[in-house]
């Protein structure tokens, strides 16, 4: 049983799917997060419940699946940068079994786009037997993921009717920033208190649409890198690792591509050997210490005849770059790195001929273990 969303055309507009219209209005959204979550400049509004819970904390654990799971990568980033607290991030079907807490005051943050995943509701129900504080940070109101956890926290994203999950990743890794901003602040982490999230989450916006601007120059690469291919690879080090699994995913899922997303420093130790010619291979490079190293790694593959595609910010951009990416803030950088990757995916997916909002033997919310 899987729950569909009603897919009425008159929502779809002028948008052949529905998928192109929700990365559209990834710009839109974190202007209405902002709008809700951010009273001035430099006060974001969570409830004093919430934050004293997560206080009181010694460990954060964010449980999530698919998407959302890789959205808690880059959560983990944020709340250890910001508010200075250990985070583990746990795909929600492994979790569940043995749940080995390191922590006697663990906070769980539940992340999940439909608030119904069985895999995520599976765990909440353990940690609700030990009594733990949760959060589930959703895009549906009254979900049970939502109404079973301690707090929630919503997405304001407007309903995500693809399969694919565009919207919901930024949103959420955008709600994690600005939870992450006000744990911070309340802890008195001297960086989060001068993170001034208001003044970043607009840069964001800003860059978002700077590169949904760029479609058409994205479906050319789409058609000259991905028409053919049966296999793929996205690549990159730290934040841009966690952001190349999220690229995969994508490309995976509406274009059935068998794509990797791999740490860049890793391809050496064994995987390297699946590099032939004409792999295609994309490097995500938004992170300036690992710039050199990523960078090394993209000749090395291009020496085995790959095919690559370089997504990088105008402070770290090389001639031949084919994506350049607006400078942001380093910890939010995934919210605009994924979208070039969006849009790869989609135009590969609609060059195929396939029904891009309903890939294959997918659902858009798994109710089922
Ligand atoms: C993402 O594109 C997929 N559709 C899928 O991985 C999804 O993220 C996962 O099933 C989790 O769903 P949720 O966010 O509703 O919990």
């Amino acid at each position: 049983y899987h729950v569909e969303m009603d897919d009425s055309d008159s929502e779809k507009g002028a948008y052949p799917f529905y998928m192109l219209k929700e990365i559209d209005e990834q710009p839109a959204v974190m202007r209405r997060l902002l709008s809700e979550y951010v009273e001035n400049e430099e006060t974001v509004k969570i409830d004093d419940h919430i934050l004293n819970a997560m206080k009181a904390a010694d460990r954060l654990y964010i449980v999530a699946a698919g998407t959302s799971y890789h959205a808690g990568l880059v959560g983990k980033e944020l709340f250890e940068s910001l508010a200075n607290v250990p985070t583990e991030v746990h795909v929600a079907s492994e979790f569940g079994y043995h749940m080995p807490l390191l922590s006697e005051k663990p906070f769980f943050i539940f992340l999940s786009q439909s608030g119904e995943t069985a895999d995520s509701r599976q765990v909440l129900v353990k940690v609700n037997e030990m009594m733990y504080p949760s959060l589930t940070i959703t895009n549906s109101a009254n979900s049970t993921l939502s109404r079973e956890a301690t707090y929630t926290l919503l997405l304001h994203a407007g309903p995500e009717i693809a399969v694919a999950s565009t919207k919901a990743y930024t949103a959420q890794i955008a709600v994690e920033a600005l939870l992450a901003k006000a744990l911070g602040t309340v802890t008195g982490q001297a960086k989060a208190i001068d993170y001034d999230v208001y003044h970043e989450l607009t840069a964001v916006a800003n860059a978002m649409q700077a590169m949904v601007d760029e479609k058409e120059s994205i479906n050319d690469l789409a058609k000259e890198f991905l028409s053919e291919t049966r296999n793929a690879f996205y690549i990159g080090r730290g934040i841009d690792y966690d952001v190349s699994i999220e690229a995969a995913l994508k490309l995976k899922e509406v274009s059935y591509v068998q794509t990797e997303g791999f740490a860049s420093g890793e391809l050496k130790h064994g995987t390297i050997a699946l590099i032939e010619e004409g792999t295609p291979v994309v490097a995500i490079i938004t992170d300036a210490p690992t710039a050199s190293h990523t960078r090394g790694n993209v000749q090395e593959v291009l020496a085995r005849g790959a095919n690559t595609i370089t997504i990088s910010t105008e402070s770290l951009a090389n001639e031949g770059d084919q994506i350049v990416l607006p400078d942001v803030s380093d910890l939010l950088t995934p919210l605009v790195s994924i979208v070039p990757a969006q849009l790869l995916a989609y135009y590969t997916s609609l060059n195929r001929g396939y029904d891009v909002d309903k890939p294959r033997n997918l659902a858009k919310s798994v109710t089922v273990e």
